[in-house]
């Protein structure tokens, strides 16, 4: 038996794929168009592993993607490829336009001629599992109930617009074709391999460097925090026993100010590499321009998942964000790595 993983050398497709080869011996064909979010090194751990198997394209590309099923017959397709960063569809939705909308699209079409060719069998045991965002469902008022499952579709940025439209894409792809498929709603992740344009890692990396630590606005914004290997096991659960057609909201009841956050980083890395002149990190954290369209409160209500199919996460977000820091400390050479011309290019774009 085998899965194909889209974005696969992504953060949270790599990720995915090192948890679940630690989990099953069911191999795993990872397809990624590496773009500056896909790197290799995450998943150099598997090096020499045959369970493993590494191909470089474009979930857009109609003729590999076919290609890739016809040889390898994969019993379940999980698309966690797509343009991810807001700020990076703020000044530039074209790409985001193209894969996670033309792009899945593209995928759904090869995915759908794939398994109508599959014996009945194999046809219902299929499944097509799509990875999505809690961005989709717009922005909460500070005393609103978290996002469920029902909550209107209120997309407010290009990236979220473009996810929803993907989400609306596979929901329609099963309602008119049956196409077997599962989609998950999940709220923002952190851990190791994160790269370092997210608000998590950029802070972490700055910090260790002596650069500003930008706040956008007051910082008063709310996000829902879940550590990357509860997002995986939550996906794995999902792709076990989730109904098909349904979506699942995933999320760790950890809601947090982007301030705390970061005033939290500064804190374990006062303790765990401190400033040489022996200052807190806080000193660096500066207040900045707003992002445009700025959604002020992300929260999500897991309690289906946790109901319907028994997931809990594992890491509260103390544990998860000190194993984060740990992290980031002990591979100072991965971040070495991805902070190339290309990286610093977009903090001169974004923050100058
Ligand atoms: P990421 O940007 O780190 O990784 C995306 C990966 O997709 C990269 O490896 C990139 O090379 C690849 N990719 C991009 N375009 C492609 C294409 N056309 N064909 C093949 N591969 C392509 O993103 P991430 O944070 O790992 O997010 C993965 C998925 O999870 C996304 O769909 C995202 O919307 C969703 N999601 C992310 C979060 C989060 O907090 N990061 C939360 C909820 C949902
Ligand atoms: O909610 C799920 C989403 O979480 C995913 O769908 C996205 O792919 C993922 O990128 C993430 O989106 P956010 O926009 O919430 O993540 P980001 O790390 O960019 O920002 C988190 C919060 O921190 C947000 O309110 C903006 C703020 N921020 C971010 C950066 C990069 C800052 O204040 N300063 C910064 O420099």
């Amino acid at each position: 038996m085998t899965i194909l993983v889209t974005g696969s050398a992504g953060f949270i497709g790599s990720n995915f794929v090192l948890d679940w080869l630690a989990n099953h011996d069911e191999k795993v064909i990872g397809l990624d168009k590496l773009t500056y979010a896909g790197n290799l090194q995450n998943l150099a751990d598997l090096e020499g592993d045959e369970r493993h198997l590494f191909v470089h394209g474009d979930i857009g590309d109609l003729a590999t993607v076919s290609a890739l099923l016809e040889r390898h017959q994969p019993r379940a397709v999980l698309n966690f490829a797509a343009e991810s960063h807001v700020d990076r569809s703020i000044h530039g939705p074209e790409d985001f336009i193209q894969t996670n909308v033309v792009g899945t699209f593209h995928l759904l079409q090869a995915v759908r001629e794939y398994w109508a060719g599959l014996d009945s069998e194999r046809r219902s045991a299929f499944r097509f599992l799509h990875v999505s965002t809690d961005e989709v469902y717009g922005s909460l008022e500070p005393d609103a109930a978290a996002f469920t499952e029902q909550h209107r579709y209120e997309p407010n940025s290009p990236y979220s617009a473009s996810k929803a439209a993907s989400d609306h894409l596979v929901r329609a792809y099963h309602h008119t074709y049956g196409l077997p498929v599962l989609t998950t709603n999940c709220s923002n992740n952190y851990g190791p391999y994160h790269f370092p344009e997210k608000l998590i890692p950029l802070v972490i990396h700055n910090a260790l460097t002596g650069k500003p630590l930008p706040i956008y606005g007051d910082g008063q914004q709310i996000r829902d925090w879940l550590y990357v290997k509860d997002h995986c096991s939550a996906i794995r659960r999902v792709l076990d026993a989730g109904k098909v057609g349904e979506t699942y909201n995933v999320g760790g009841w950890n809601e947090k100010a982007n301030l705390d956050v970061v005033q939290t980083l500064c804190d374990i890395l006062d303790q765990e590499s401190p400033r040489s002149d022996g200052r807190s990190y806080r000193d660096q954290i500066t207040f900045v321009k707003d992002r445009p369209g700025h959604d002020r409160r992300y929260a999500i209500d897991a309690s289906r998942l946790e109901r319907e199919l028994g997931w809990k996460p594992a890491e509260t977000f103390e544990s998860g964000i000190a194993k984060t820091v740990r992290w980031y400390l002990d591979n100072q050479a991965w971040v070495d790595n991805i902070t190339s011309g290309a990286y610093r290019e977009w903090l001169d774009k974004q923050y100058k």
